[in-house]
């Protein structure tokens, strides 16, 4: 492909050196003052040179709400590589992203069309703009949680009343998960109505081989939010927003609702370090990736050999027909060797040194790179090895009951909602007994980790059978995740 404007280039970070070395004194913000007035443990952190490029936006460098200089050249070469009409760079998450997504698409009072496998941060995207969710049915499998919403599905959503403003799917799945989003895609546009795609762990799918999954914007979303410090190689927080070519909101309309979210303070060292990524996965992505899948099918090949371990493959399986997967996500379910994923997790961590992203009853997960360290991939398997090698002896992590199982996988039935997340988030709030906390509005999000969905949110009904799934979790020893962490109380509108 050729590309229209210079990917050579890299504006935010060429405009960094250059005002470093003008040598001008600054008589403003930051207060470090390129790091004179920084504690020796923050240069340590940091170091001299990137302390020196901590500038906020300003003449010199350029601003995040009407960009005209470096960020604006530097998102115009984005959105070219990305295949987008207009990217945004976000120096505070996919979250920032999401919430600007959701304020720009859905009106105050507009319902949005999501499944219930959503982020916390959509959560929050929907108390900031107002909006109020219509659950779309979903299934989910133990070996990958959950799977894509079909088109019948989420025809079926859109057509019911109140008619949804628009809708937002998460895709890839934290195990890396993605349902082909072309019909998916084309159901939303028949209606107009916009596609959100969470996308915080794909920002790497355009530089994957052929038969990986697609990126959204490709496949028709309308927006798209990606963290790009999550699998490609900028600072953690950056991240951007993509505008689709026919999208049907327009990037004018983003930027206004981004405006009202973002910081005046943008850390330029976080766009830069988008801008130079940029740059580097344009001059070889594509190589980098492609060496990096490779790489990946050997590891895998090499854990599935494992007696007791399997990696997991949707390929060939009718129960995820039009679903892919992230190659660089390896999924390992551990449930024949007799150990739980957390156990395998601490026992990982503690003896051979390496971590993974996230552990539940049956799986590990692991997020593999272009430039992962040989050594700590050898760590790896042979911690792997040597758990197929001892079957466990229990001590760890309590089993889980049949019926617990099915709690956790099968996602309960989705509580009524009482009022919008928004008037439930901002009312006044009592906390009450979780036990008696039964026809009670959720003033918070209750979700146990993982799986990480939200078993409550602000505005839902709090239900005996919810009360009864979160019982059994916890006897099960999963994580609970809300403002009383025994989850013995609640918080729940006055
Ligand atoms: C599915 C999903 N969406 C959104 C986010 C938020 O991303 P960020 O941490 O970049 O704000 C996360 C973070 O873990 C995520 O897993």
């Amino acid at each position: 492909m050729t590309y229209k404007i210079d990917q050579e280039r890299a504006p935010i970070y060429e405009t960094l050196a250059n005002y470093a070395r003008t040598g001008i004194y600054g008589f403003h913000t930051p207060g470090h003052k390129g790091g004179r007035f920084a504690a020796a443990e923050i240069t340590e952190l940091v170091g001299r040179s990137g302390l020196a490029l901590d500038l906020p936006g300003m003449t010199a460098t350029d601003n995040t709400f009407h960009p005209t200089g470096c960020v604006r050249d530097a998102q115009e070469l984005a959105a070219e590589l990305f295949g987008a009409a207009a990217t945004f760079y976000l120096s505070a998450g996919s979250t920032l992203g999401i919430a600007t997504a959701l304020m720009a698409a859905a009106p105050q009072g507009g319902t949005v069309a999501l499944p219930r496998n959503i982020h916390r941060s959509v959560v929050a995207g929907l108390v900031l703009s107002g909006a109020s969710p219509r659950f779309v049915p979903h299934e989910v499998l133990p070996e990958c949680g959950a799977l894509g919403v079909t088109p019948v599905s989420l025809a079926a959503a859109l057509d019911s009343e109140p008619k949804p403003a628009a809708v937002l799917l998460t895709r890839p799945s934290y195990y890396g998960l993605a349902r082909d989003l072309e019909d998916v895609a084309a159901v939303c546009h028949e209606r107009r109505v916009p596609l959100i795609v969470d996308e915080a762990h794909g920002a790497h799918l355009h530089f994957l081989p052929p038969g990986s999954p697609q990126p959204a914007i490709a496949a028709g979303a309308d927006l798209a939010v990606q963290s790009c410090h999550k699998t490609l190689g900028s600072l953690v927080g950056s991240a951007q927003l993509h505008v689709g070519r026919e999208s049907v909101i327009e990037p004018g309309r983003v930027q206004e609702a981004l405006n009202f979210l973002q910081t005046t303070s943008p850390s330029f060292l976080l766009l830069a370090s988008l801008d130079v990524m940029r740059r580097w996965m344009w001059r070889e992505g594509r190589e980098l990736f492609a060496a990096a899948v490779e790489e990946a099918r050997r590891l895998e090949d090499e854990i599935d050999s494992l007696p007791g371990l399997k990696v997991f493959r949707p390929e060939g399986d009718p129960r995820l027909a039009g679903h892919r997967r992230d190659p660089l996500r390896v999924v390992v379910n551990v449930s024949g060797t007799g150990w739980s994923g957390y156990e395998v997790e601490r026992y990982l961590r503690t003896e051979f040194r390496v971590e993974d992203e996230m552990a539940d009853w049956f799986n590990v997960v692991y997020i593999l790179s272009p430039r992962d360290d040989a050594g700590a991939t050898q760590r790896l398997l042979a911690g792997l090895r040597a758990i197929s090698e001892q079957h466990n002896t229990g001590a760890g992590t309590p089993r889980l009951a049949e019926d617990a199982v099915s709690s956790y996988l099968l996602q309960p039935p989705v509580p009524p909602l009482a009022m919008s997340p928004r008037a439930a988030a901002l009312a006044n709030k009592a906390t009450v007994a979780l036990d008696s906390a039964a026809g009670r509005t959720c003033a918070e999000m209750v979700m146990f980790y993982p799986p990480g969905i939200p078993l409550l949110m602000p505005g839902e009904m709090v239900t005996r059978e919810t009360i009864e799934v979160c019982r059994k979790l916890l006897a099960a020893g999963a994580h609970p995740y809300a403002s009383d962490p025994t989850l013995e109380t609640v918080r729940v509108v006055e």
